[in-house]
């Protein structure tokens, strides 16, 4: 078994988890957590009360819904609303609802890369809002931005929500930010989550919860390359670790080796060695302030139209346009 020479990769995944567990230090990438195990860890994640983000959110959502049904609704102009990573639509469907009630014309077009999690959306949204016009689009972020600069005719009001930006590094999130400029015509609008800095001790509860979600969570990453790549991970061996530096608000999750340990990828070829306490970053949750916030949108050449928060200012939606 070579761990140096080179190999061929059948998916994404195989050739970053290569690159990750040979480089120094180790790394892999959050956007592995999510399978159906990770998919269902997330949901339960954001129902713990240590979890503040989508409460907050909710709150915002809710107490703000008649300013921002004017926001999108300007005029009685009918909107296509697209959302980026729909999941569940739990907070959306507070917007729906009164977009419906207040017979605001609109069409709701979510976006999901799980074909699954958009099919139970439309089932859901059908059973408790049967009137909604609904179009879902299965895609990666970066594909479906393109589809949706390549519509014409409605106005559109693009949805981010769950400070899902924040597992991006500053240049991703400008460059994702310029794709979404890119697919927005004057006149359109970006709604989109930033979790704001807040008492760093509340920061660090939510990222490593006493009944150890989150701990099961980052852990999903192994157990997905057990199961997928053939790999004989033994998740105990590793520590759930959390940091956070308010200094520049980021929140940094890793596994941490308690031993000497050596893991056999199969399908890769691949022996890894980790030594005692060797670490492998798997997650950064980034946490804004007002001045972060303008200046990645003024990279992406969008400018900031409006903003909603909670009385603690520990959550904000702001509102983009071109
Ligand atoms: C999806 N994303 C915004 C979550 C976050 O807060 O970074 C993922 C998560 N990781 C640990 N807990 C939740």
């Amino acid at each position: 078994m070579q761990d140096n020479e080179a190999t061929t990769f059948t998916s994404t995944f195989e050739q970053e988890v290569h690159e990750g567990l040979t480089a120094h230090p180790k790394h892999l990438s959050s956007k592995y957590f999510y399978d159906e195990v990770g998919d269902k860890l997330f949901q339960d994640i954001m129902a713990m009360p240590e979890y503040y983000l989508t409460d907050c959110e909710f709150n915002i959502l809710e107490e703000n819904k008649a300013e921002i049904a004017e926001l999108f609704g300007k005029n009685g102009v009918p909107f296509s609303l697209f959302e980026l990573g729909a999941g569940d639509g739990k907070k959306t469907k507070i917007l729906l609802h009164h977009f419906i009630e207040k017979n605001i014309p609109f069409d709701y077009r979510p976006i999901d890369i799980s074909q699954n999690a958009l099919d139970q959306l439309e089932k859901s949204l059908k059973e408790e809002i049967p009137q909604i016009e609904i179009n879902t689009l299965q895609g990666t972020y970066f594909d479906t931005l393109r589809d949706i600069g390549n519509t014409n005719g409605r106005r559109k009001i693009i949805l981010f929500l769950g400070s899902n930006i924040g597992n991006l590094l500053h240049p991703q999130a400008v460059d994702f930010l310029k794709n979404m400029r890119d697919s927005i015509n004057e006149g359109d609008l970006i709604f989109m989550g930033f979790d704001q800095k807040k008492n760093p001790q509340t920061i660090l509860n939510a990222y490593n919860d006493k009944a150890g979600i989150t701990e099961a969570f980052n852990k999903n990453i192994l157990a997905r390359i057990n199961k997928e790549m053939g790999a004989d991970f033994d998740l105990d061996k590793f520590l759930h670790w959390e940091v956070y530096d308010p200094e520049t608000g980021t929140a940094k999750s890793y596994l941490v080796s308690k031993e000497e340990q050596e893991i056999l990828i199969e399908s890769l070829e691949l022996k890894v060695r980790l030594k005692p306490w060797e670490t492998i970053h798997t997650e950064i949750s980034q946490k804004y302030d007002d001045a972060v916030v303008a200046w990645l949108a003024r990279k992406a050449g969008l400018k900031i139209l409006t903003e909603f928060t909670d009385s603690e200012k520990n959550y904000k939606n702001y509102v983009f346009k071109k």
